[in-house]
């Protein structure tokens, strides 16, 4: 049951589908007071209870013990302490006590005191008291989730393609290079199906726009790489270059859709290109033209974007770097003290990303002037719902892959995102496991970090460790900042361990993508704390570092520098596989309980229940080369077990369930049925 509750006059955001009238009682749950115009809802927490949810963030799967902001950050350097991340998700269960789910539906500034001030208060308070509530009751957590889902409609569905390895780094700056990184891959044997263009790929950072004299032939590269069973995907900034003749920048200005200042002129900050606008992606007619602007892109082959900077990260404003160039001066000559050198500092290091400068422009919404820090959440959303939108008109009978850095609630039915910049650090491999299931609750299941990390240098164990979990997610790319080690893994030692695994994904694929489908499909989550899957369960709850992975699996990654294993919790009786690569593995049957299981670093470890199948293919080099006809089923042997397998042509926008189902069952004494959408050829693996 969900019910809606309505302070003020909320800013409609667009996160949910389902129209629900306001309730005119109370908001159950929650002490409510007001205080000099500051709204404050407080919980009691009782001692057991556990919070989940709040999608990107930081620490831990139970959101409990710290105070969360939502607000969209560019934050390269965040850290265990980070209060926002790049995106504002505003969803969270409170399971215990009492159970229920909490969505916030609130474009500006809030945060989330997740029993930081005090340990048994959950308290929220944002910026301005105008916002959406709703309540939602149900049987178990998933219920409730499931019921958020539905409330806030359908997610994203990539191409199947997208869930194949991926290659970035910012930035492959020429054809040749890119030639050389696809070249690496297949000499080697890795699977491949995609290769980034970051900023460089553009003129001078401009979107829209193709650098000529490193990709002479742009179109043509394009279709190079397509025969190679490769595609480019190239990044769309936030910021549109300030130029005269760019027409971009021209259509915009002669238009009105760049956010304005108070007096009506163009605001002016700086990123990449120097000068930029913002597109008004808040205006419907702006956002329109923004969106329709990939078809630059499009027309020249390109099948998938990603989104950036658009929380939207700004280097500067005009206004305030004017400011500080002015002050700078008064400092000269001087002795810096504590006081004055700290001033000094503080004025440069205030400009990025400043919150004052986010109140210094406006969004033109019918016509109404609204203040962008009031709606500073729903730029990174709509930015992508532009992309989105557009690609429903521009290529109706085709999915093309969408991600972003920034997101609100509602972005999810347009795009997946990515986890924004991480570091090389064993602990951002952790934060990434741990903010996988938070998102899926979101209904954002496109998703992954950057393997390796993408600031700082990564080790060749960290990348293995990284690319054993990678495995598991949707979005599985590499990615890598400027100036940091070269981290394709043909460029470490042991290649051939990277290979088996990479090729371990490929043979996943098909699971992969049917509990993908699925998950989309039923309101479901593909990635689920054991906690959600076995409630009755009190050790289950304490697990954060192993995760479901759709319904028939268990992941339990590595993520310690030199650990050649670590301790496992089966909450029931499981078939351990540790997997070196697709013909490379042993079985194992476990009993429940907890187990310390080695794993070299060249090992992965999966799990089974009891009761499914695993589903596997013969890798190939991309993911249009699979034979998906021919499957290796794995399962306990003397056990009835059946799976329902999705799959479709990976590109068209027909995804019925009821059509594109193949149900494999495997009888008790071995024996192996198949019906429903696929002619499948079934090789069974049974574990004594
Ligand atoms: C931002 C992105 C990163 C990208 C870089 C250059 O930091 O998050 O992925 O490589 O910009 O475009």
């Amino acid at each position: 049951m969900i019910r809606k509750y309505t302070y003020g006059s909320p800013f409609q955001t667009d996160a949910v589908v389902q129209q629900k009238k306001t309730e005119h009682d109370t908001l159950p749950y929650f002490e409510e007071i007001k205080e000099d115009g500051q709204l404050t809802l407080k919980y009691q927490l009782d001692q057991e209870d556990a919070v989940y949810g709040l999608g990107e963030n930081v620490r831990g799967i139970n959101k409990r013990g710290w105070i969360y902001e939502s607000r969209c950050m560019d934050d390269p350097v965040h850290v265990e302490t980070s209060h926002s991340l790049y995106a504002s998700h505003n969803f969270f269960v409170v399971s215990g006590r009492q159970s229920f789910g909490v969505f916030v539906d609130y474009a500006g500034i809030i945060s989330f005191d997740m029993g930081y001030t005090h340990l048994d208060e959950l308290v929220m308070k944002p910026q301005e008291a105008d916002l959406d509530i709703y309540i939602i009751e149900g049987d178990s957590i998933l219920d409730i989730v499931r019921q958020f889902r539905q409330l806030v409609g359908q997610s994203y569905i990539p191409p199947k393609w997208a869930f194949g390895y991926q290659q970035c780094r910012w930035s492959y700056m020429d054809e040749d290079e890119i030639r050389a990184v696809v070249k690496n891959h297949r000499e080697n044997q890795i699977p491949l199906d995609s290769v980034y263009l970051d900023i460089d790929y553009m003129e001078r950072y401009k979107d829209f726009s193709i650098n000529e004299e490193t990709f002479p032939d742009f179109e043509g590269f394009v279709q190079e790489m397509k025969e190679q069973h490769v595609r480019l995907v190239p990044i769309i900034d936030a910021g549109v270059k300030i130029e005269e003749g760019y027409e971009t920048y021209e259509e915009g200005v002669k238009n009105h859709y760049f956010c304005k200042n108070a007096d009506g002129t163009d605001f002016v900050a700086g990123v990449w290109p120097g000068r930029v606008h913002f597109p008004d992606v808040l205006n419907p007619k702006a956002r329109d033209w923004f969106g329709k602007s990939y078809k630059f892109l499009l027309d020249k082959g390109i099948e998938g974007f990603w989104n950036d900077m658009n929380e939207p990260a700004l280097f500067y404003s005009e206004e305030h770097l004017q400011q500080v160039f002015e002050k700078l001066g008064e400092f000269q000559g001087r002795n810096l003290d504590l006081d004055t050198y700290n001033q000094f500092l503080g004025m440069i290091h205030g400009l990025p990303n400043n919150r004052e400068d986010y109140k210094l422009f406006f969004h033109n919404i019918n016509g109404k002037m609204v203040r962008h820090d009031k709606v500073h959440n729903l730029f990174g959303y709509n930015m992508t719902r532009a992309a989105g939108e557009a690609f429903e008109e521009l290529e109706p009978d085709k999915r093309i892959l969408m991600f972003s850095r920034s997101s609100y609630v509602g972005m999810h039915r347009y795009g997946g995102i990515w986890m924004g910049d991480n570091k090389a650090w064993w602990g951002h491999l952790l934060m990434s496991i741990k903010m996988q299931p938070s998102l899926n609750m979101m209904g954002i299941l496109y998703t992954g970090a950057d393997i390796g990390g993408f600031g700082d240098d990564t080790t060749e164990d960290l990348m293995m460790r990284w690319l054993q979990f990678a495995v598991f997610n949707p979005l599985m790319r590499n990615h890598a900042a400027m100036g940091t080690r070269d981290q394709e893994v043909y460029r470490f030692d042991h290649t051939e361990d990277f290979r088996k695994i990479i090729q371990m994904r490929y043979a996943l694929v098909p699971y992969i993508y049917s509990e993908y489908m699925k998950a989309v499909l039923k309101s479901d989550m593909y990635f689920k704390p054991l906690s959600f899957v076995y409630p009755e369960d009190s050790h289950a709850s304490q697990v954060e570092d192993q995760l479901m992975v759709g319904e028939s699996l268990m992941c339990a990654p590595i993520y310690t520098q030199n650990a050649t294993g670590r301790y496992v919790y089966l909450p029931e009786e499981m078939l351990m596989l540790r997997v070196r690569g697709p013909e490379d593995y042993t079985c194992e049957r476990m009993c429940s309980g907890h187990h310390y299981v080695d794993a070299k670093l060249s090992e992965m470890l999966l799990f089974l229940r009891p009761g499914h199948l695993l589903v596997l293919v013969q890798p190939a080099d991309s993911v249009e080369q699979l034979d998906t006809t021919k499957v290796k089923v794995i399962g306990f042997k003397g056990q009835r077990a059946s799976y329902e397998l999705y799959d479709d042509d990976g590109f068209s926008r027909n995804y019925d369930l009821d059509q594109n189902v193949t149900k494999i069952t495997v009888e008790e004494d071995g024996s192996v049925t198949v019906a429903g959408a696929a002619k499948l050829c079934v090789e069974t693996e049974l574990a004594e």
